[in-house]
């Protein structure tokens, strides 16, 4: 683990505007930056960066946060990665807090397994360019196969000669240990002799996310019936094949910024569309797709299309991938290929526009892909119609997200010429039964399991207090130190001893204002990311002098959080790239309002807590029983009550509070 004190030195250190310039091109604006977003393609800037909340916006995607969420959104990095991305750039020294010794090993046992895998793929890549054998065989084998020079380089594709132990010897001879040329199975080694495990094939280095190479798929050159076409790393510490996508490294750019992946079965079929200029496609390496691929693919966007070879039986295996796409929360899109071509045949054969058009028309919907694929089958067959038709039902149950689900009942209704209610009844069916197998904790879900609808009512009044909360963070995050004035309301004994009351002008900042006043009444914020991020501002205030640093609270919140926070704090400068709001007339009032708009915000959202409150009560009292503990239920009432007509009364003062 990186050590407390490095990460805090990055987050002194790092500057944001600096972060974010070496990859987006940054203009001064007012106080800010603007620059073109890197998440989409446009053409005038909505991109914003503030060196002074040292935070970032993207209007086009909803995306912000710290300089390392910029890293971690744009790059894909993890958060360690990122941390150590931005030590090495500030120079700053990684300080990794003690580990165990066997924590030290299996890291060192790691480290120096990708070291043997780098150095394997520079030697078969030089091997291909260099050497006699390699050109002869090697390189005019993926000539053959249409790769260009620079195709060969990007993918660092190489020859592994047809030698027993040429690598390994040269391995051995530049110091590397047998050990890790044996665990990474680069090597074989057999009753004290050794051999390379990849001889005389053409090799396709595999590359995690952020670009090791973690092990190979080696193809044969050859027409031996015996020997497997290709031959890949086995499973080791650095190499799990389930875990993996081939091509994901030079794809990940690509698929953010598509807002889509494109699948497909083979490592050429992953090139040869590259090549073409198709670059959001990745393979699973002629496995079939597993949960932690699909996460991988997950987290880059939602949307894969599946790229099938036209060929019947890989088409109807693939079926159960689809499913697990589904699962994942994943809306899936099918397009096959015409019978004997797969996507880097035919992409071979086409030009670019003709591919993009070929994937346009035929890319289907699951659903649709499903009837049409089965519906054949089944025609004048009413079982086996009744079969298909359950066959689609049971892929719909699998979508998370309810109205999705929905939707698709409908299309599917719609296809198979069935009503609706009687789809929906079939869901529920395999939902409920599919609910009672699933006894262990489910997963988390990316969308959120069921939905309940929320009645109109509810809904108004959920929005309600959510607008509140989120304008008393808004104006922590904004205006936390700016002064508010305001009358409160204050109790003073005249001569007789008669309790009076008299109106004070009082000033406080805001953020004790806000603290005080939610303090008195013991609000509590409903929404979960509020709650959460409410008292680390207020911490965090009280604590800094002058500006509120942002990116610090990223060490505490989750991406979503900090997301959520950077949207509210670049609200004025939303304003400002609207050209109706050139004049900055937004801003300057919002400034000079801070003080009000904390006053009318509290006590409205302290009348709006009070009311709900009075309606539990009034429900309660209409149902003609007093609960058990009817005395503090009367009481409570009371002294609710009372808050509710000193609330009226406050309000009434604040509409027009300073002309007194
Ligand atoms: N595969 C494998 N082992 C095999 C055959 C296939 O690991 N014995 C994997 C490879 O990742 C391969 C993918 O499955 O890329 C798809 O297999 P296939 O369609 O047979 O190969 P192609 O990609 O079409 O390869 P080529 O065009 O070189 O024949
Ligand atoms: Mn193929």
């Amino acid at each position: 683990m990186i050590s407390k004190t490095t990460i805090d030195a990055v987050f002194e250190t790092a500057r944001v505007e600096e972060v974010i310039g070496d990859f987006v091109q940054l203009k001064k604006s007012g106080s800010n930056f603007k620059g073109l977003s890197p998440f989409s393609d446009e053409r005038t800037p909505s991109f914003m960066v503030s060196p002074v909340k040292q935070i970032w916006k993207d209007f086009s995607s909803g995306k912000g946060g710290n300089a390392v969420a910029f890293l971690m959104e744009h790059e894909h990095f993890t958060y360690p990665e990122a941390i150590k991305y931005l030590a090495k750039k500030y120079n700053i020294e990684v300080e990794e807090t003690e580990q165990t010794d066997e924590q030290k090993e299996q890291a060192n046992e790691r480290e120096s397994m990708y070291v043997v895998s780098e150095f394997a793929k520079d030697y078969f890549h030089k091997t291909l360019i260099n050497s006699e054998q390699g050109k002869a065989i090697g390189l005019s084998y993926f000539k053959e196969r249409g790769f260009t020079e620079e195709t060969i380089e990007k993918f660092q594709l190489g020859y592994s000669p047809d030698v027993w132990d040429a690598f390994t010897s040269e391995a051995i001879r530049k110091g590397y240990k047998l050990e890790f040329l044996e665990k990474t199975g680069l090597t074989i080694v057999k009753e004290e002799k050794q051999f390379d495990r990849f001889k005389g094939r053409v090799m396709f280095p595999i590359h995690s996310l952020s670009g090791r190479v973690l092990g190979f798929g080696g193809r044969i050159l050859t027409n031996e019936k015996k020997a497997a076409k290709y031959l890949n790393s086995p499973e080791s510490e650095i190499y799990h094949k389930s875990k993996v996508l081939y091509g994901i490294y030079y794809a990940k750019q690509a698929i953010a910024k598509e807002d889509n992946c494109y699948l497909v079965e083979g490592y050429t079929d992953v090139i040869q569309l590259h090549q073409l200029g198709i670059e959001n496609v990745v393979s699973s390496s002629g496995t079939a797709l597993t949960p932690e691929q699909i996460r991988l693919i997950n987290r880059l966007t939602p949307n894969i299309t599946v790229l099938f070879d036209g060929d019947a039986a890989g088409q109807r295996a693939s079926l159960r991938g689809i499913d697990l796409i589904l699962e994942q929360g994943m809306n899936v899109k099918v397009c096959s290929f015409p019978e004997g071509e797969d996507p880097d045949s035919f992409s071979k054969a086409h030009t670019l526009t003709e591919v993009e058009d070929f994937l346009k028309e035929n890319a289907k919907d699951f659903i649709q892909y499903k009837a049409s694929l089965l519906v054949k089958e089944a025609q004048g067959d009413p079982i086996k119609k009744a079969g298909l038709v359950r066959d689609m039902v049971e892929s719909i149950a699998k979508i998370p997200d309810v109205i999705k689900r929905e939707i698709y009942v409908q299309e599917c209704a719609r296809i198979m010429d069935i009503k609706e209610d009687v789809l929906f009844n079939t869901l529920a069916q395999i939902r409920n039964k599919g609910k009672k197998e699933v006894a262990k904790p489910a997963e988390k879900r990316p969308s959120g399991g069921e939905m309940v609808p929320l009645k109109n009512e509810e809904k108004i009044k959920f929005e309600r207090q959510y607008e509140l909360e989120q304008n008393i963070i808004k104006l922590l995050i904004t205006f936390a130190k700016e002064p508010v004035e305001f009358v409160d309301l204050v109790y003073d004994e005249d001569e007789e001893g008669k309790l009076i009351e008299r109106e004070e002008k009082r000033e406080l900042i805001i953020y004790e204002k806000i603290y005080l006043d939610l303090q008195e009444d013991e609000v509590e914020f409903a929404n979960d990311d509020f709650k959460k991020i409410y008292p680390l501002l207020i911490e965090h205030l009280t604590q800094e002098e002058g500006e509120i640093k942002l990116d610090k609270l990223g060490e505490l919140l989750e991406a979503a959080q900090m997301e959520k926070i950077s949207s509210i704090a670049f609200e004025p400068e939303k304003h400002e790239l609207h050209a109706w709001d050139r004049h900055e007339i937004y801003v300057k009032t919002l400034k000079d309002n801070a003080g009000l708009e904390t006053v009318q915000t509290l006590l409205n959202l302290r009348h709006f807590l009070i009311q709900r409150k009075m309606a539990e009560f009034g429900e309660q009292l209409k149902t003609g029983e007093l609960p058990e503990n009817a005395q503090e239920f009367m009481e409570d009432f009371k002294d609710y009550k009372t808050l509710e007509v000193l609330i009226a009364k406050k309000r009434n003062l604040v509409i027009m509070p300073f002309m007194r």
